[in-house]
């Protein structure tokens, strides 16, 4: 004991990498449990820059154990890219450990993901076209292949053959693309074997293990709670739970483990995709929002959509993952103007609703309330406590903490580990 669950509270791209590499030095297991190469973390340490997709954060910390969880799906491709791109950098990688549980995505997987998104046309969900969706869809369907199935060729063989079957008539008849055969799949992958071999084990046996010896698991969410498959923005979400309740599914540890569950939110709010976001700005102030925060995505180097700061949102996703704290993430970008809006409820419909609503209509048509709140132009990328920020900005936050129904425990002021403001310690 004990661990600890650190998720996005909003539409992903929150500062998870940031956040998780920050608690990695006092972990000692940090663990992915859900999503895939979809994700995007970016971890900033002195003048270097890593962008992580697969691998948990806690790579950066040499004394973490990084973990991928039975709850992600992996690409073994991006998977051994990702760690030669460390390895290159002088990362050591060698503690990684990989569930043999988890399922993996294949080419059929993203083929399947970017032309049913083309045949959606205008109704397309914008997803990040890694095969995420498909990949989840065969595990449900209990067609998936796991990483444990690389391991013994005629299982292999026998499980890509009978999930071709369908694929392929899909592929073919439908979307008028070529075919895939199980040799060309079943030939590479097991390439892929022979490199990952010595990562798979029974993660969930370790990480329980370790639990009890009273060592501590960190869980990095990927995506954020609005992107959530049951509790997010359907359809336009992940296929996956980056939800708390993901966290112990995803990774084999029980419910009674965990003691805390970290939000990250960010001070304004951002989206990539498609799908309702009530404080969208498409005017300058949202292009204002891009540049200054550089909302960029890491993973398809997409625009983000920018927004205003949603108080319904952060109190929805206090309620969804039972939220102990928020870590607020990048209060030095809104340095600069006169008046900041906060989104405090919605008007659907001439109605005010103070909560999310639960239908997909009503969420279209919300329209958010405004309150203003008085801005700062005093530089905060040095602050290094809650007493060092401009009074405005100390009242923002403040009134971001009572809107949100957790405390905010920390507060980023820029992309470098050290540029945390640390209030309630997490451990
Ligand atoms: P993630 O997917 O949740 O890990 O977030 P991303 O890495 O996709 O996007 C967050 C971006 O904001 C990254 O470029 C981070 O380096 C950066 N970032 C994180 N926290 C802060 C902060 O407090 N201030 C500033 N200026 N940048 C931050
Ligand atoms: P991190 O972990 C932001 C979005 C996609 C799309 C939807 C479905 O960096 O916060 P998918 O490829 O998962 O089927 O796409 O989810 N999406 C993300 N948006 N941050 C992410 O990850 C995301 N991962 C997926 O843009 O709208
Ligand atoms: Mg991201």
């Amino acid at each position: 004991m004990p661990a600890l669950v650190l998720l996005g509270a909003q539409w992903g791209d929150e500062g998870k990498g940031k956040a998780t590499d920050l608690l990695g030095g006092s972990v000692d297991y940090v663990v992915r449990y859900q999503g895939g190469n979809n994700a995007g973390h970016t971890v900033v340490v002195g003048d270097q820059k890593y962008a992580l997709h697969l691998l948990p954060s806690g790579i950066l910390s040499p004394d973490c154990v990084p973990v991928i969880g039975n709850g992600v799906v992996v690409d073994p491709k991006v998977l051994l890219s990702e760690l030669s791109g460390l390895n290159e950098r002088g990362v050591d990688t060698s503690k990684l450990l990989i569930s043999g549980n988890a399922h993996l995505i294949t080419p059929y997987h993203q083929t399947i993901d970017k032309v049913t998104e083309r045949f959606l046309g205008n109704r397309k969900i914008g997803t990040t076209g890694r095969g995420i969706g498909p990949a989840y869809a065969d595990k449900i369907n209990r067609v998936g292949i796991r990483v444990q199935d690389l391991f013994d060729e005629s299982i292999l063989l026998q499980k890509v053959e009978a999930a071709l079957q369908d694929k392929n008539q899909i592929l073919v008849k439908i979307f008028n693309r070529r075919a895939i055969t199980t040799e060309q799949v079943v030939e590479e992958y097991l390439d892929y074997a022979a490199q990952i071999k010595d990562f798979v084990t029974d993660t969930a046996l370790v990480l329980n293990n370790a639990l009890d010896d009273g060592k501590v698991v960190l869980m990095e969410g990927g995506q954020g709670t609005l992107l959530d498959v049951d509790h997010g923005t359907y359809p336009f979400v992940t296929s996956s739970n980056p939800t708390s309740g993901g966290a112990c599914t995803g990774s084999g540890v029980g419910p009674t483990k965990i003691t805390r569950v970290i939000g990250i939110l960010k001070a304004y709010t951002t989206r990539v995709g498609s799908g309702p976001f009530p404080t969208e700005l498409l005017d300058a102030d949202g292009d204002k929002l891009r540049t200054v925060g550089r909302e960029f995505g890491v993973t398809t180097g997409r625009d983000r959509r920018c927004g205003w700061f949603d108080a319904v949102i952060a109190r929805y996703a206090t309620r969804v993952n039972g939220l102990t704290d928020f870590f607020l993430t990048k209060l030095d970008i809104l340095t600069g103007w006169e008046r900041i809006p906060v989104c405090v409820a919605y008007e659907v419909d001439g109605r005010r609703v103070d909560e999310l609503p639960y239908s997909q209509s009503d969420f279209h048509h919300a329209k958010p309330i405004y309150e203003y709140l008085p801005g700062w132009s005093e530089d905060i990328t040095g602050a290094k406590s809650f007493d060092d920020l401009p009074k405005n900005a100390q009242s923002y936050v403040k009134a971001l903490e009572e809107m949100s129904g957790a405390p905010i425990s920390a507060i980023g002021v820029g992309p470098g580990r050290d540029e945390t403001i640390e209030i309630n310690s997490f451990l």
